[in-house]
């Protein structure tokens, strides 16, 4: 009929030019950086060197809508992280309502100023999993790198209180040239705190982590070392304790599926409220950050500027676009291409295809061999208080 004719007109009129990008599935997490307050200064923190202050945190109420809004989309697990998440008075409350969605709520902390009732009170509010950051196996070295004196006593104490509440604990190691050689005594010292999961992770060299890479980067002889320690404690472990091992990039020959794939399976959100792809996004300064003070946490991540920019593979260049392994690390990471090639839209130098590897080895290899220099403490608000190394 003429009105079906100009039904099917007025259709093909409207009809995009284009066929209309697919909806991305929803991401599997959501990072909360609740808040950039830290007791600790841990020279290889990934927050970026302009931290956020109190007087800019979201609100208890802004967090309980991104809660609402994260559930609604399809989010699985939230990380309640920092900075020091336990800073904040509201937390009981965000993991309450975070309960009530039905999300899995995971606590990654320092365990600095947490006691064992505080502790209590979050596993009552709805807390599944703890993640607690060690630095070393020894007081003295551990407390150096936190710059915080008594630091380690008190994880200590908090990872044996989560055996005593049956709340399941995974310790997190940072590996660096200062802590190398006492692998084998951290997995012990996971052992005998109890933890069902380690994670062995050499440095990431992001935000104050890359302003310290020379003095936390380690030689290839105490990577090979580490990677030796963590093999045989794997096998030999098998059913009591499970290691991760996260290798260092700046030694590979191909980058990391970094955050499963930009804009993939995770969002990142800062203490104001900026909603990242990854925690180190902002040094991205051509891409637009939306806030979830001004638009839903489902509309940042189906279309915002930056989650759409680096999605997938239609923005790779040769020779990631004919690479078989582009849907596997969807190109590495986008922080690091720009950090150490000065482009985001290139590949990661970490890639042995790239014109920079070979100066990237070249660099670790030069840093590690070279005197240790200070460690930069992570300071908020300034850019750089130091502290002896040795
Ligand atoms: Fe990954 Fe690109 Fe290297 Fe292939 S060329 S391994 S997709 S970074
Ligand atoms: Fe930003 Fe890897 S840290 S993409």
């Amino acid at each position: 009929s003429v009105e079906a004719a100009s039904v099917a007109g007025i259709a093909a009129e409207l009809a995009p030019r284009k066929a209309p990008a697919p909806v991305p599935a929803p991401p599997l997490a959501v990072l909360l950086e609740l808040t950039h307050r830290c007791p600790l200064s841990c020279p290889y923190c990934s927050n970026p060197l302009q931290l956020v202050g109190m007087r800019e945190e979201l609100a208890t109420a802004d967090w309980l809508r991104v809660l609402d809004q994260a559930a609604e989309l399809g989010v699985l697990q939230v990380h309640y992280s920092g900075g020091e998440p336990t800073l904040r008075k509201d937390l009981p409350e965000l993991l309450r309502h975070a309960r009530a969605l039905g999300l899995y709520c995971n606590l990654i902390t320092s365990g600095v100023g947490v006691t064992r009732e505080r502790l209590q009170e979050l596993q009552q509010a709805g807390l599944d999993h703890l993640q607690l950051s060690i630095q070393d196996s020894q007081a003295a070295g551990a407390d150096r790198i936190a710059g915080y004196a008594g630091s380690h006593e008190r994880k200590l104490a908090l990872a044996r209180w989560c055996g005593e509440l049956d709340l399941p604990l995974t310790l997190n190691a940072v590996v660096h040239r200062h802590n190398a050689e006492r692998v084998a005594q951290m997995i012990e010292l996971a052992l005998d705190l109890g933890a069902g999961r380690l994670e062995v992770a050499h440095t990431q060299y992001y935000g104050w982590g890359l302003s310290n890479r020379a003095a936390l980067m380690p030689t290839r002889a105490q990577l090979d070392a580490v990677t030796a320690v963590v093999e045989d404690a794997r096998q030999r472990l098998r059913g009591r304790l499970t290691i991760d091992y996260v290798t260092p990039d700046y030694y590979a020959r191909r980058p990391k599926a970094c955050m499963g794939g930009w804009a993939q399976r995770f969002v990142n959100i800062t203490p104001d409220g900026k909603v990242l792809p990854c925690h180190a996004a902002e040094t991205l300064t051509e891409l637009r950050f939306d806030s979830v003070r001004e638009r839903s946490l489902g509309d940042i991540w189906r279309d915002s500027d930056a989650f759409v920019r680096y999605r997938g593979t239609d923005w790779m260049p040769e020779p990631c676009r004919g690479c078989e392994r582009r849907e596997i690390d969807w190109g590495g990471c986008r922080c690091q291409a720009l950090a150490l090639s000065g482009r985001a839209d290139t590949l990661d130098p970490v890639c042995e295809k790239s014109p920079d590897h070979a100066r990237v080895r070249a660099l670790a290899e030069a840093e590690s061999a070279a005197p240790a220099p200070e460690f930069v403490y992570r300071r908020l608000r300034t850019t750089g208080a130091k502290a002896a190394t040795d």
